[in-house]
């Protein structure tokens, strides 16, 4: 089984099937006959032992080329648990300076209780040197920024790690291990919102951690304390997206490539983000490192805030809406929802325009996407 389609269907499966089900089933209860375990180990939905939870704990593991995988009720339970296993009071972490806005905020509370963390410049590995403190226990980066898709340099980050002893810790969401798998890259841990490429639906919140199995078991026990465990309902919806990630992420990235060259090839639109275009300044290192460049991009339009507005209420397709990797585009202007939280001073020093739009590329046709934004276009300017 080498192949990531295989695997998607059939690692970690049930052998004997049960009751000959080809599928896993919905194992719906709470609790399971106690044999004698260990406490984390003992049959129980919060402690993510049912055969649900193992299942797909062998499948996203395969996916990634890892020894071992947890899931987890949300991508934010799967990096609350990881930074608190990994760093305790007195603790320094390195991040890299432009972070999901979530976990930029796990990050302040993390400060209170004593773990700080300095943001360093994702695209220069010699500034990083200069933020290492005796307490430093961690490395954290993502693989691809949101929403500007910024890709840093992740062997540098190995490299780094490396030389200082530190654990490194990346977000991989936005790649998912289609586009990009970070333990064969030489990154020690793997966290994931399963809410967006790894379910693939837009119906489920849902995380997952990868790595070794001694760190995933330390990951395990943080999260059974914490209590984000997945219900096995929502394990059941995420096996089952799972199936088809190895179709779904190829074809919404070949989708967004084409989607991108339009836009930036349309006089209305000012700029276009996305790795796949020549003129991205990472666009080298995404070709060297990335199966496919993702499905997320974002664009500004000429007349900034008000013709990004018009424009959106005038698309048919995309749904205007937080999150991505869905099946539905969504689409979303990020200083509007996502990154409202920041000042307009502090979005413009992350290059968030107040009129800069993040669209996640689902899988519909692309020729019909592509109608949909030039008739939405003419719409925002013709008005
Ligand atoms: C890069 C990234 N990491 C983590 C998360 C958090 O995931 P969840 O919403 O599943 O908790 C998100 C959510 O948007 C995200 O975009």
């Amino acid at each position: 089984m080498s192949d990531l389609k295989t695997k998607s269907l059939h690692a970690g499966a049930l052998r004997p099937r049960i009751g000959g089900a080809v599928v896993t089933p919905i194992f719906q209860s709470s609790t399971f006959e106690y044999h004698g375990e260990d406490y984390h180990d003992v049959g129980y939905v919060r402690l993510s032992t049912t055969p649900n939870h193992v299942v797909l704990g062998k499948r996203v593991a395969a996916l990634h080329g890892a020894e071992a995988a947890l899931v987890t009720g949300s991508g934010m339970a799967a990096i609350a648990a990881t930074m608190l296993t990994l760093l305790s009071s007195g603790d320094h972490l390195i991040v890299q300076d432009c972070l999901y806005g979530g976990t930029s905020g796990l990050l302040g509370d993390l400060t209170r209780l004593g773990i700080e963390h300095t943001a360093v410049d994702a695209q220069d590995p010699s500034s990083w040197r200069a933020s290492l403190r005796e307490s430093t226990g961690a490395i954290y980066f993502e693989t691809l920024t949101n929403p500007l898709v910024q890709l840093a340099d992740l062997e540098a980050v190995v490299e780094f790690a490396g030389q200082h002893g530190l654990v490194s810790i990346i977000d991989n969401t936005f790649a998912s291990p289609v586009n990009f798998r970070p333990i064969a890259a030489g990154f020690d841990l793997v966290v994931e919102s399963a809410t967006k490429y790894m379910n693939g639906h837009n119906d489920i919140a849902a995380g997952c951690v990868v790595g070794s199995r001694e760190q995933v078991e330390a990951i395990k026990r943080t999260l059974d304390h914490l209590g984000g465990s997945l219900d096995p309902h929502a394990c059941f919806l995420l096996e089952r997206g799972l199936k088809t990630i190895g179709l779904r992420v190829p074809y919404q990235s070949a989708s967004a490539l084409r989607i991108a060259e339009f836009l930036s090839a349309h006089p209305g639109v000012e700029k276009v983000n996305y790795p796949g275009l020549p003129e991205h300044p990472q666009h080298e290192r995404a070709q060297r490192l990335l199966d496919g460049f993702g499905g997320v991009l974002s664009f500004e339009l000429d007349g900034g805030t008000e013709n990004a507005e018009r424009f959106l209420g005038a698309l048919e397709l995309p749904a205007v809406a937080v999150s991505l990797g869905g099946a539905e585009s969504l689409i979303v202007r990020p200083a509007a929802a996502v990154h409202s939280d920041l000042s307009p001073e502090e979005r413009a020093e992350t290059g968030i325009t107040d009129g800069l739009i993040r669209f996640s590329v689902g899988l519909e046709d692309t020729d019909d996407l592509l109608a949909d934004l030039e008739t939405a276009l003419q719409a925002a300017e013709g008005s």
